[in-house]
């Protein structure tokens, strides 16, 4: 079993939806780069239950970080972070014992390492508890691309067949984190409120697409042939429970038009830089950025546990049975994924940002760490619920 993904950046996760802790252990994170628990309870807040719209599963979520720092600055170390699993609640799912659920990772984890060593409560390791570890490990990459000016901002761009603003620029898809379900704006964000009510009501669920825009980013990482930047971002955004679609810039829709409709020029702009005028490549060309904004996108399927009853097979005596979850699910699990779609850009990001060595791999001067950090704070200003 893989737990662990990055090659220069790497984080491994650990824990199971209703084990002791969950949590992370990033390695390659250069010295002298300011992280304290605030931080990482911050970014954590985007992806907790308990809040309008998502899951009801109570956790507080403190992460509580036991090494790696030494006076609020890494020391180049392995730094590993724990959160308590507190409300795993191991009875609501006695039923799934021996029934597994359709559309979960059930029914595959049975079948690979034995029904003996099923963990059934919550899903086990295939729970998207796990996702939090994603974004512990993905806010300290986001400090890191931050010492060059990178930042990635996410938002949930439709749910079913719903859309909201067709054009997104990446201050609107940023001041997402402003509303509860994730759009872009506060009049989508209605729209899609009164779908997920209704979704709620009616005990079904909705799919929906996420998309996430880095700006700043340098010119020329990622490599020509198994390096390319697109497949690190697939791998990673695909890793995450429930997505079933990757695309960047055009993506499917491309595949539509005529390579005149597709074109896009290359232009001199007045400052003498050279560049793409329409960006539809989505910032990367033969999977090196070029310095545009980086536009990637996923889908998510809808939630597999809804109310409305769904059939299975009793594993005990073979029998047909009828499954309905009630209560502690998201009715749009795409709502908690941006902020986990938005960690693993930042960390395929601060992968190759350490490959390329745009950011030293061994130590960050006092200099330029105080600097991101007035950025951090002021970022964290603008967005604290
Ligand atoms: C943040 C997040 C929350 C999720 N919450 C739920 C949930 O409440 N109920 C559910 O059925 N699936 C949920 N999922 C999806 C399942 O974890 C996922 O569908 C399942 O593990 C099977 O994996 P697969 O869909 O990638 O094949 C969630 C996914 C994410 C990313």
């Amino acid at each position: 079993m893989v737990s662990t993904m990055g090659r220069h950046f790497l984080i491994t996760t650990f824990g199971e939806s209703a084990s002791k802790y969950v949590g992370t252990v990033v390695d390659g994170i250069p010295a002298g780069l300011p992280i304290s628990e605030k931080d990482l309870a911050f970014e954590l807040s985007f992806r907790k239950t308990g809040r309008r719209f998502v899951s009801g599963r109570r956790e507080n979520d403190i992460p509580e970080i036991v090494s790696g720092i030494y006076g609020g600055y890494t020391t180049g170390s392995p730094m590993t972070v724990l959160v308590r699993n507190e409300d795993p609640q191991p009875s609501l799912y006695e039923n799934v014992k021996h029934e597994p659920r359709p559309g979960h990772a059930d029914l595959a984890f049975i079948k690979k390492y034995g029904r003996e060593n099923w963990d059934y409560v919550g899903g086990g390791r295939s729970s998207a508890r796990e996702t939090l570890s994603r974004v512990i490990g993905g806010t300290i990459a986001k400090k890191l691309i931050l010492l060059r000016g990178t930042q990635v901002g996410s938002y949930l761009k439709s749910i079913g067949n719903v859309s909201g603003s067709a054009r997104v620029t990446f201050e609107r898809a940023a001041s997402s984190k402003h509303f509860p379900t994730r759009a872009e704006s506060e009049r989508t964000d209605k729209r899609f409120s009164k779908i997920v009510e209704r979704l709620s009501l009616e005990g079904d669920s909705a799919g929906g697409i996420v998309e996430a825009i880095a700006t700043n980013v340098p010119e020329g990482l990622g490599d020509p042939v198994f390096g390319k930047l697109k497949a690190a971002l697939a791998y990673a955004i695909m890793s995450i429970p429930a997505v079933v679609g990757f695309e960047y810039g055009l993506g499917f829709d491309g595949a539509k038009l005529k390579g005149s409709e597709a074109s896009d020029s290359i232009v001199k702009n007045s400052n003498g830089t050279i560049s793409l005028e329409r960006n539809l490549s989505g910032g990367i060309l033969g999977g090196i950025t070029t310095g545009s904004k980086l536009v990637v996108r996923c889908a998510f399927k809808p939630t597999s546990s809804i109310r409305i009853p769904a059939k299975t097979v009793d594993l005990d005596t073979l029998e047909d049975r009828k499954i309905s979850v009630i209560g502690r699910h998201d009715p749009v699990v795409a709502i908690r994924g941006v902020a986990v779609v938005e960690a693993m850009v930042s960390i395929v990001l601060a992968d190759y940002f350490l490959y390329e060595g745009i950011i030293p791999a061994s130590r960050i001067e006092r200099g330029p760490a105080l600097e991101m950090e007035e950025k951090w704070k002021n970022y964290m200003r603008e967005f604290t619920q």
